[in-house]
């Protein structure tokens, strides 16, 4: 994909008079028709991850999406590039394959017939003497989708005139340029059904507003002082709140509260006792973390720091691209969420975390963030769970996810009564209003 290196000036994500000021009700997270609207205007036109090209290394590797009713198969070319096809045989319509895998060509297990790695037909029963339309071998074969790669991702569009890749994505892939996305690894990854519309999880991932209620972990380790955040958003949709990771001075935890930013501050020969005051622990710590880091990337074997700035060594920009993916960039980990929606219930999703972290020498294991410490390997298989108020996950109960998780259901509850008419937002959750007014615009054939 071809980027643009600069990156326009974003608009204040905490400032509301960027908005309109559309509503956000209730049935917007539970309608039949608003779902098949979301459908018809914005899920067929916008760009969908089918998977990581890690996971797709050699000539017939395919990744299988099943997206709603949809399937689409991104398959490795022996040229080294990657396209998609649907997953439906030209034949009759079969869907061919049901998980990724690796071939040599497509086989329809219905009446055999046979597809190139390029989607062509090369074999068909009967093909010379019993189709009277001709020979349709090398004629027809697998229906293309737009397709390209970004970020270690692979990307497919149902829309064949819709926007570039690069277009769709403006500004991300010139925002975080300085990141080796493609080397990240992913050591935990999970698709969990959850009871709820699929924007919760966008309007949850849009605003840190919740973080010290639902997450009370999280302020002593990541600063959730609004004003210590930047809150920034672009057109088409992306948004980003970008925090400093060190502890919040409006919290105080006591007996080990701090223990994140204590361990993060040691691994860099750091002494966190040294500090004689705790705002002296928290910005002079924080200071002297990037001191430390830009000194000791090297020797140490963060290689991935190589093109990193003093702020993405220390910060965590937490970026929603729109409508639907959320990557938290911290400085050794990529978390990928994604929701998507049921095939047929408004009010469920799937929720997919893929915790991924980059590779440090010497590092045999990693704290994933999400999911706990996990060994510094490439998982092989997605676990498929149910949430089942939290019964289906016991392994992620008190992770930063599982609670967000936890008030997924209750929200959905929340949608369906009549005292729910629009949210009443603070000003650093104006992303959640920007989220749902970008998503009119698509709906309404204003594409942004
Ligand atoms: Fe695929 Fe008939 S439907 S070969």
């Amino acid at each position: 994909m071809n980027t643009q290196t600069a990156v326009p000036p974003p608009m204040d994500g905490r400032d509301p008079s960027n908005l309109r000021g559309d509503k956000i009700t209730g049935d917007r997270y539970f309608s039949d028709e608003f779902a098949q609207k979301e459908w018809d205007h914005m899920w067929t036109k916008i760009w969908h991850i089918a998977g990581r090209t890690a996971d797709i290394p050699e000539a017939g590797d395919f990744l299988v999406h099943n997206f709603m009713k949809e399937s689409v198969i991104a398959v490795r070319q022996e040229d080294g590039s990657v396209r998609a096809f649907y997953n439906s045989c030209a034949h009759r319509g079969m869907r061919m394959v049901d998980d990724s895998s690796s071939v040599d060509a497509f086989h329809c297990p219905y009446h055999g017939w046979r597809y190139g790695l390029d989607g062509k037909l090369i074999h068909a029963q009967d093909a010379d003497v019993d189709f009277s339309q001709g020979n349709p071998c090398g004629k027809i074969g697998l229906n293309e989708l737009r397709c390209d790669t970004w970020g270690g991702f692979v990307w497919y569009s149902m829309d064949p005139d819709g926007v570039s890749l690069a277009d769709f994505l403006e500004p991300m892939p010139a925002l975080y340029r300085n990141y080796p996305m493609d080397t990240a690894v992913r050591v935990a990854w999970y698709r969990i059904e959850i009871n709820a519309n699929w924007k919760f999880v966008t309007d949850n991932f849009s605003e840190s507003y919740h973080t010290r209620t639902a997450h009370p972990q999280v302020p002593p380790w990541i600063d959730q002082d609004v004003d210590s955040a930047r809150h920034e958003m672009w057109s088409k949709g992306h948004g980003r709140t970008v925090q400093p990771m060190r502890p919040s001075l409006s919290d105080r935890p006591e007996g080990g509260g701090n223990a994140m930013f204590e361990a993060e501050l040691a691994k860099w020969d750091i002494d966190p006792a040294k500090y004689e005051s705790y705002e002296e622990f928290a910005m002079q710590g924080w200071k002297d973390l990037k001191a430390a880091k830009q000194k000791l990337w090297r020797e140490k074997g963060y290689v991935h720091y190589e093109k990193m700035d003093d702020e993405e060594i220390t910060d965590s920009p937490h970026t929603v691209m729109f409508p639907n993916v959320t990557i938290s960039f911290l400085p050794d980990n990529l978390v990928f969420f994604r929701s998507e929606p049921h095939a047929t219930d408004p009010e469920k999703c799937y929720f997919d975390l893929w915790c991924m972290a980059f590779p440090v020498e010497g590092q045999t294991e990693v704290e994933s963030i999400m999911a706990g410490r996990k060994p510094l390997k490439e998982v092989a298989e997605c676990e498929h769970r149910v949430f089942d108020g939290g019964r289906g996950i016991p392994e992620l109960a008190g992770q930063i996810v599982y609670q967000d998780m936890e008030l997924a259901e209750n929200m959905q509850a929340g949608m369906h009564s009549r005292g729910y008419t629009d949210a009443y937002l603070s000003d650093q959750e104006t992303r959640i209003r920007f989220f749902h007014e970008v998503l009119n615009d698509w709906i309404e054939g204003r594409r942004p």
